[in-house]
C-alpha cells in the first residue's frame, strides 16, 4: 500500500515568480534572498523565541512603552476608531491598544498567511466581543480595500508595531506608508513601532544572541528553501553573520559560505567562494530626524513620539497630511 501523501509539484504563477526572484538574487554580484523565507512554521517559532531573549530588547521595550503610554495613545486616536493591523501577529500588543481605546468599533487584521489570519481573528473576536473583527486576506504592501464596519467609525488607525517598518528599504518604507495613508484615508492616523539608532555595541548582541537562536533562525531559511524549491543548500556549509552597518543605519544579516561550494537552484549551479555571503535581512534603525523625513515622504506628519527611559525604542503617532 502506498501511504505517503503525494507532494504537489507547484508550478503556479506565484511559485514561478518566487523562483525567478530567488534565482535573480543569487545571480547578483552581492547575493541576496528575500527575508520572507525566514517564516515557515519553524522560523515563526524561532522568531517568537527571539522576542524573549535577554539581548533582544525590542519586543519587551515596545510592550513596556505600550503599557506606560497606552492611555495617552488612546487619547490621541479618540473614540469609535477602526483599528487596522497589517501583518497581524500573535496579538499581545494589539490587546494593549484595544483595551485602552474608547469604544473601538472594528479590528481589521490584514495577513497573507491565511491560517494565521483566521487564528488571530478568532482569538481577538473572543477576547473583544464588542469589537467587530473584519479579517482581510491580502498582501499589505499592495492596495487593500478596508471593509466598512456595521457601526459608524470616526477614524481609521493603522497599528504597525515590532519595527517591521525597519525591514523595508527606505524607498519601500515610503511606499508602504503611502499605502497605509490610502488605507486610513483623509483624517486617518497611524501608530508605528520604530527601533532607534544606537551604538553597534548595543545593537549587535540583539542579532547575535548567546543562545544561538538568531543564528538558527537565519540558517533555517536554507532548510525552508530546500523544502519549497529544488535547491540543495547544505546548512552546515553556511554560518550566521549579523553586524551594524552604521553608514546605512541598518543591521545586516547574512549567511556566510564556510567553503568554496556549488549549490543547485532548480538545476542551475550557483557558485560560492569561501567567505562570500548571502544578504538575508536588513533591519533599519531611525533617529527622530530621519524618521520624521520618512513619514513626510510617505504622506504623513509625525505628531507624537513615545520612548522608553533608555531611548532604545519608540512608538510614533502619525496623521495623514
Ligand atoms: C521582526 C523584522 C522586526 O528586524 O529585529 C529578529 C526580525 N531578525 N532577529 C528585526 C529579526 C533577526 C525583526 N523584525
Amino acid at each position: 500500500m502506498n501511504d505517503e501523501t503525494p507532494t504537489l509539484d507547484d508550478q503556479s504563477p506565484a511559485r514561478r515568480e518566487e523562483l525567478a526572484q530567488l534565482r535573480a538574487g543569487l545571480n547578483e554580484k552581492r547575493k541576496w534572498i528575500s527575508s520572507m523565507y525566514f517564516y515557515d512554521e519553524k522560523g515563526s517559532e524561532l522568531f517568537e523565541r527571539i522576542t524573549t531573549l535577554p539581548e533582544y530588547y525590542l519586543t519587551r521595550t515596545e510592550v513596556a512603552i505600550m503599557q506606560a503610554f497606552a492611555d495617552d495613545m488612546a487619547a490621541c486616536i479618540g473614540s469609535s476608531a477602526t483599528v487596522i493591523e497589517p501583518g497581524s501577529g500573535a496579538g499581545e500588543k494589539i490587546g494593549l491598544l484595544l483595551r485602552a481605546l474608547d469604544e473601538p468599533v472594528a479590528y481589521v487584521p490584514i495577513e497573507i498567511a491565511r491560517g494565521h489570519l483566521e487564528a488571530s481573528a478568532e482569538s481577538l473576536a473572543q477576547q473583544f466581543p464588542a469589537i467587530e473583527v473584519l479579517p482581510v486576506w491580502a498582501d499589505f504592501t499592495r492596495p487593500v480595500e478596508i471593509p466598512s464596519p456595521r457601526r459608524a467609525s470616526k477614524r481609521r488607525v493603522v497599528y504597525f508595531p515590532g519595527s517591521t517598518i525597519g525591514n523595508f528599504e527606505p524607498d519601500d518604507a515610503v511606499a508602504l506608508l503611502g499605502n497605509f495613508a490610502d488605507m486610513v484615508g483623509p483624517g486617518g492616523v497611524a501608530l508605528l513601532g520604530v527601533d532607534l539608532a544606537k551604538s553597534a555595541a548595543m545593537l549587535e548582541p540583539a542579532y547575535n544572541d548567546s543562545a544561538g537562536v538568531t543564528a538558527a533562525f537565519n540558517l533555517n531559511m536554507l532548510d525552508h528553501l530546500n523544502r519549497r524549491f529544488r535547491t540543495d543548500f547544505v546548512r552546515d556549509n553556511f554560518e550566521h553573520l549579523a553586524f551594524y552597518n552604521a553608514g546605512r543605519w541598518r543591521i545586516e544579516m547574512h549567511l556566510k559560505s564556510r567553503c568554496d561550494q556549488v549549490v543547485h537552484v532548480d538545476g542551475e549551479a550557483v557558485h560560492f567562494e569561501a567567505g562570500e555571503t548571502i544578504h538575508t535581512e536588513s533591519s533599519y534603525k531611525y533617529d527622530d530626524k530621519r524618521f520624521a523625513a520618512l513619514a513626510e515622504a510617505g504622506g504623513f506628519k509625525l505628531l507624537r513620539t513615545w520612548r522608553d527611559p533608555d531611548a532604545l525604542f519608540s512608538l510614533r503617532y502619525l496623521a495623514v497630511e
